[in-house]
């Protein structure tokens, strides 16, 4: 059975009740993070407690919970949830008003919501054992605010429906320029020639954490450029490879896109070399 935390509570999942005006449900007003925890050992708490915190101040939620607390909460769901593999979801909406209205109400409780789930053992830098995606393309049709890692997903979802009802897992994006924005739920790279390049971050997309610790672990270590610019969509088609990256994902390699194979279709050797360092220095942050 699965224990979830809600407003300084622990108890069953059914157990868990929030009011129908609760602005979370009535507006997706609100922000959420999803951590990795591999045995109790967090990756990237520190970065993406900074991202909740952004969050919470651009839309003007007020929240006392500090960053002890929620460490607190997420040893308190790995230990009531039976440990091993889990993603933390974190939740924060606005509260429960007593009326619907769309300005933010004054005097008003946040409420915090937060669960384990399992996910898979994290990924290991073995070719023959890596989860190979296939995907779709779409034009990015989400609001102006992507950078804000909002409670309100349904532009993700339907995008993520694109590749879904296609038989893919996820949906890479690009806008009206034809620049590759993410994924429904992940950052995007393109590989050309041993360089490895991402969208630079603006309004358009979330600051992935894994997209942040890679760079990161990639630029220290110094053997694999890495290049953070405009990436435009037909430089799919003529990528060595292409990885989409995401919390429970780590790096993940594509090998088909819309049809077509990436490269020669199979796991590249950059890939390789990517997550053999991402495994190595995650834990780091
Ligand atoms: C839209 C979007 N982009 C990128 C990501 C990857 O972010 P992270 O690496 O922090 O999991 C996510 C993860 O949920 C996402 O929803």
């Amino acid at each position: 059975m699965s224990i979830v935390y809600l407003n300084g509570d622990y108890m069953p999942m059914e157990e868990a009740r929030i009011s129908p005006m609760d602005r979370g449900f009535l507006f997706g007003d609100g922000i959420y993070e999803v951590i990795p925890s591999y045995d109790g050992k967090l990756v990237g708490f520190g970065p993406h407690l900074e991202r909740m915190q952004n969050g919470l101040d651009a839309i003007e939620i007020a929240l006392t919970i500090d960053r002890d607390e929620w460490r607190d909460i997420s040893s308190g769901l790995v230990e009531r949830n039976g440990g091993g593999n889990l993603g933390i979801y974190f939740h924060v909406s606005r509260g429960a008003d007593s009326r619907r209205n769309h300005a933010y109400p004054e005097n008003i409780t946040p409420t915090v919501y937060a669960f384990a789930f399992e996910i898979p053992p994290a990924p290991v830098p073995d070719k023959d054992a890596a989860s190979c995606y296939t995907v779709s393309t779409t034009e990015d049709l989400r609001w102006k605010r992507c950078n804000i890692k909002s409670t309100a997903l349904l532009g993700n979802v339907m995008h993520y429906q694109h590749g879904h009802s296609r038989g893919h897992s996820e949906t890479i994006l690009y806008n009206a320029e034809g620049e590759l924005t993410e994924a429904a739920a992940c950052n995007v790279f393109v590989i050309k020639d041993g360089v490895v390049a991402t969208p630079d971050l603006d309004h358009q997309k979330l600051p992935g954490i894994t997209r942040l610790m890679l760079l990161e672990i990639l630029r220290r270590d110094g053997s694999i450029p890495v290049e953070e610019r405009t990436v435009m969509l037909d430089e799919l088609s003529s990528a060595d490879e292409v990885w989409i990256t995401s919390s429970s994902k780590e790096i993940a390699p594509v090998i088909e896109i819309d049809g077509k194979p990436v490269g020669d279709g199979k796991v590249g050797d950059v890939w390789l070399a990517a997550q053999r360092l991402y495994t190595d220095h995650k834990f780091d942050f």
